[in-house]
């Protein structure tokens, strides 16, 4: 049975409020990417499973733990590959399989554009995108993770919309869902509200002068 996680901890709202705040510039956006995505993944690897190994420390042998499963991580491109770095950090050995998906803006559908999978699945995939909206991208991610033949597949997103995760709740009852917050819902053009804007425009500094609301000096923090 799926559970939803969202995480209630000080520092998650700290850098939430940062990574909201239209005047932060590209940089510090990323930085505050980075900051939520090890906190998600922190609770997301709580209950993995683990391995005696022996050691010796300087002073005497001893029963260490190690993890006993292969990891793989799932960045939906553009946004999910600014969680990633942070999260290979706490996960060094686990390997990195990407999906390309764009949100058609007429008709809200994900349209695949790039998917590198191996012949042989890790145990447990972490699929990575910051924004949970519609669901439709997430939705279809874990689709393809569950058709390449993952046993586990966890869902990562900074900020998800309620619908967004009815969605995903729906069409994947196996997944869990860790998520910075849930937010009040969508605008007009399926954006999340509060949110954030658009996380790949933020994160690559991809969004045309003429839309920009961030100002020429804010890009220069
Ligand atoms: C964003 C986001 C998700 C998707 C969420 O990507 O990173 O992948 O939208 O929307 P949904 O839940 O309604 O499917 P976008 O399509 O803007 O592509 P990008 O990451 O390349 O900017
Ligand atoms: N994609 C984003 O990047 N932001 C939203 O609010 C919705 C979809």
């Amino acid at each position: 049975m799926q559970k939803v996680f969202e995480l209630d901890h000080p520092l998650v709202q700290h850098h939430l409020t940062h990574l909201r705040n239209k005047e932060t510039s590209p940089h510090i956006f990323r930085a505050q990417i980075r900051r939520l995505a090890v906190l998600l993944a922190t609770e997301a690897t709580r209950d993995l499973p683990l391995r005696t190994k022996t050691i010796e420390t300087p002073l005497t042998e001893m029963e260490g733990s190690v993890l006993d499963l292969r990891i793989g991580l799932v960045p939906i491109l553009r946004a999910g590959l600014g969680m990633t770095d942070a999260i290979l950090d706490l996960l060094p050995t686990a390997e990195v399989w990407h999906l390309g998906f764009y949100r058609d803006e007429e008709t809200l559908q994900p349209v695949e554009y790039y998917r590198k999978f191996s012949s042989n699945p890790p145990d447990l995939v972490f699929v990575l995108d910051p924004m949970l909206a519609t669901g439709g991208s997430a939705a279809a991610g874990i689709r393809m993770v569950k058709d390449w033949g993952a046993k586990e597949i966890r869902m990562l997103s900074i900020i998800a919309a309620p619908e967004g995760v009815a969605h995903v709740r729906a069409a994947h009852p196996d997944v869990n869902l860790y998520i910075c917050k849930i937010d009040e819902g969508l605008n007009d053009s399926a954006y999340i509200l509060p949110g954030l804007g658009d996380a790949g425009d933020r994160i690559f500094n991809t969004v045309p002068p003429e839309r920009s609301e961030r100002g020429s000096a804010s890009a220069e923090q």
